[in-house]
């Protein structure tokens, strides 16, 4: 252990780091009013004290009031910040953890609807895609005074004693410069050679290092390849990254490939499950062969084996494990108490940051407590006295449950109809890209292994199984079955989204997919079907395609299904479906109007949600103590559950997960663990 090339301290300028693994700045959207409060505090100091070397907060500070918060950022331009990051940096050194702090001003990459209304600025006039403003060309008179900006927020945070700072240069204002495609000015600052377009970052770096002096240290994290037509390419990345480190005034350099424009680039940059594992290391080591600062490098490195490679090999000084961390804070912890199989796995699904930009704040599909830290502490207290508890359904829900009621020290039963766990992950998992998600369901089973639970399978639980059990508690975690009746004539002639996806049916040359529910499965399904060379059009009624995906989740889908027999129609429903011979006359309507289509297909499929498996529950129901009921405000403040209706009753039941309604594996793991915590 004393050997791992993970756990060697490092040294930078004059700090030195307790090991080698870093979270990379990245904004979890948990800001109130800009500030970094309690909830911010509570989410670094949780991964501080577990271990990590150095903690980089924010994502994207913002400098100056024209750079407005595009996802919730820290406001790094207003005075108050130096008492919030103080605390916060206090906080974490006094568990021998680094702070330091990402400063940018974003350029074209936000909202001129956001915070002051005031207009964007750019070196060009180029819409970016993603956030879709259209700015003002930068004049002399910005450039000023936004140089003077960052100096004053680099010298907010060496009041507010943080170890450092770091410049975001990747899709920002920064490289926005750099960039032969994006810069469009002429004069000093012009796209006219590389010393033009890297004056603004070298005169931002002189007057930060003119305000904080020559040892505070001061990084940039910088697009080395944009991979873009016009963009930065690797030759001339490296050679930005050679005249910065030759410019004397940086500490570090922490290399992107990449371009974030777009929701497809940033899918690249943060990459998502399904891509390469450590896609950009190669880069990041050419780089650090070339410059004679330390590296840093995040993307992309989920597990201890390729973080280990990654330092071992030499290409990076310092390794991010950014994902990894939201997934599993004590990741640090478990690898030096020599329990890295108890790692909880990132699976890389993005749903934390697609959250940020669709619900606000950054979310671990398969790890509730993170982000609530707070309401929902990482650590499971053990009960006063054991229950015995039967969870029946070994999906995500269920398997949460069960995990969690072992750690409270119960004595759990799972019974599972299926003969091996997973539930709806399985489904998921028979796309190829998405099979990391197995791990969600995997990692628990291999925890409830260790706490001592015990697992029935094939075993199709009826009333009588259950009781059998002699359960104090009950919980039911069987999840649904696709729905496809939607009341419409000739329902019957529908199949489902799941029917694809488990083979069970095959796929038909031209189908219809009219996809209600606008998550995964109705994509997976239209992925499947042209796969095999089907025809798709898939129909919603949305004004969005599959607005439950989210941005980065649905790049791989478009990329798949692009050059592909498909195509979508938005804002039509599905009306009657009628058979033609040996196929299927599909009537469709709209919510906008009396208008009406018809297709003529060989299949249809309904992707609508599930409908609850809840027999077992509505037959339990009457003999429970509680009568299915949960206390919603004990269920939200972490108390136990007492509400006891019926005297006669021998047990407490509870449903979760998908029994309860069709939502999604956040949900349902989340129900699992706020149920059990305090039972
Ligand atoms: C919720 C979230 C927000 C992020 N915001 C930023 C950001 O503002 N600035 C930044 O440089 N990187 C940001 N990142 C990217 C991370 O710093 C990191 O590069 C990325 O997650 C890949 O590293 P990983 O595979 O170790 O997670 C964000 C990542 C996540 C998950
Ligand atoms: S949401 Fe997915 S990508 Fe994000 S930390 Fe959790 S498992 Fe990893």
């Amino acid at each position: 252990m004393r050997d791992d090339p993970l756990l060697q301290p490092f040294t930078l300028k004059h700090l030195t780091l307790k090991n080698r693994i870093f979270i990379s700045s990245h904004e979890p959207a948990y800001a109130e009013n800009g500030m970094p409060t309690e909830r911010y505090r509570a989410y670094h100091l949780e991964r501080a004290r577990a271990g990590i070397a150095m903690t980089m907060t924010a994502g994207s500070a913002s400098v100056a009031a024209d750079s407005p918060p595009a996802f919730n950022n820290i406001l790094a331009y207003k005075d108050e910040i130096v008492g919030h990051m103080g605390k916060l940096a206090q906080e974490c050194h006094d568990e021998g953890c680094a702070v330091m702090i990402q400063l940018t001003h974003l350029g074209r990459r936000t909202r001129w609807d956001r915070g002051d209304w005031l207009p964007t600025v750019a070196p060009g006039t180029v819409r970016e895609p993603a956030h879709r403003a259209m700015p003002k060309l930068i004049e002399d008179w910005d450039i000023t005074r936004i140089i003077t900006d960052y100096a004053d927020a680099a010298e907010r945070m060496k009041h507010a004693g943080l170890d450092g700072i770091e410049l975001e240069a990747y899709g920002h204002l920064m490289d926005q410069f750099w960039s032969p495609q994006w810069n469009e000015l002429d004069g000093p600052y012009g796209a006219q050679s590389l010393e033009s377009r890297m004056k603004f970052s070298m005169e931002v770096l002189q007057a930060i290092r003119d305000r904080v002096g020559p040892e505070f240290i001061v990084g940039v994290r910088g697009v080395v390849d944009e991979d873009l037509p016009q963009g930065i390419n690797a030759g001339e990345g490296r050679e930005i990254a050679k005249r910065l480190t030759e410019s004397g005034l940086i500490d570090f350099f922490n290399v992107i490939r990449g371009h974030i424009d777009t929701d497809a680039g940033l899918t690249d940059v943060i990459p998502i499950q399904g891509s390469r594992s450590a896609p950009h290391l190669d880069l990041a080591g050419e780089v650090k062969a070339q410059v004679r600062l330390p590296v840093l490098h995040a993307a992309r490195i989920p597990d201890l084996s390729t973080a280990r490679h990654a330092i071992a090999s030499g290409k990076l000084d310092m390794v991010g494990m950014t994902r990894a961390h939201i997934a599993d804070p004590h990741l640090v912890a478990k690898l030096v108490a020599g329990q890295e199989e108890r790692i909880r796995p990132c699976v890389g699904a993005n749903f934390c940051i697609d959250r940020i930009y669709q619900a606000g704040g950054a979310l671990c599909m398969h790890n509730p407590s993170s982000g609530r830290e707070i309401e929902l502490p990482h650590r499971i207290d053990p009960a006063e006295a054991p229950l015995r508890v039967t969870v029946v359904g070994a999906g995500p829900a269920g398997l949460e449950a069960a995990r969690v009621a072992a750690l409270r020290g119960h004595k759990v039963t799972v019974l599972e109809a299926a003969n091996e766990a997973g539930g709806q992950i399985r489904l998921t998992a028979q796309d190829p890209r998405r099979r990391e998600m197995l791990a969600v369901t995997e990692w628990r089973m291999s925890e409830c292994d260790t706490l001592g639970v015990s697992f029935k399978f094939n075993c199709f639980a009826e009333g009588e199984d259950v009781l059998a059990q002699e359960p104090q508690v009950v919980v039911v975690a069987t999840g649904g079955l696709p729905r496809t009746d939607l009341g419409q004539p000739g329902a019957d002639l529908a199949i489902s989204a799941w029917d694809i996806l488990s083979g069970d049916v095959t796929p038909a040359s031209e189908v219809l997919i009219f996809d209600e529910a606008g998550d995964h499965a109705g994509l997976m399904a239209a992925e499947r079907i042209t796969a095999a060379g089907g025809k798709v059009e898939l129909v919603s009624a949305d004004r969005a395609l599959a607005p439950e995906v989210m941005a980065m989740n649905l790049t791989p889908y478009i990329r798949a299904l692009q050059g592909r027999d498909f195509r979508t129609t938005l804002t039509w429903r599905l009306k009657a479906a009628t058979r033609e011979g040996n196929r299927i006359k599909v009537t469709l309507g709209s919510d906008y109007g009396p208008e009406e289509e018809e297709r003529l297909v060989d299949q249809l499929v309904v992707n609508s949600g599930t409908l609850p498996l809840d027999d077992l529950y509505f037959d339990l129901k009457g003999q429970s103590s509680n009568l299915g009921q949960v206390d919603y405000e004990a269920l939200i403040a972490g108390r136990p559950q007492t509400l006891a209706p019926n005297a006669d009753g021998r047990f407490k039941l509870f449903r979760i997960g998908d029994a309860v309604s069709a939502r999604n594996t956040h949900a349902a793991v989340l129900d699992g663990m706020r149920l059990m915590r305090a039972m």
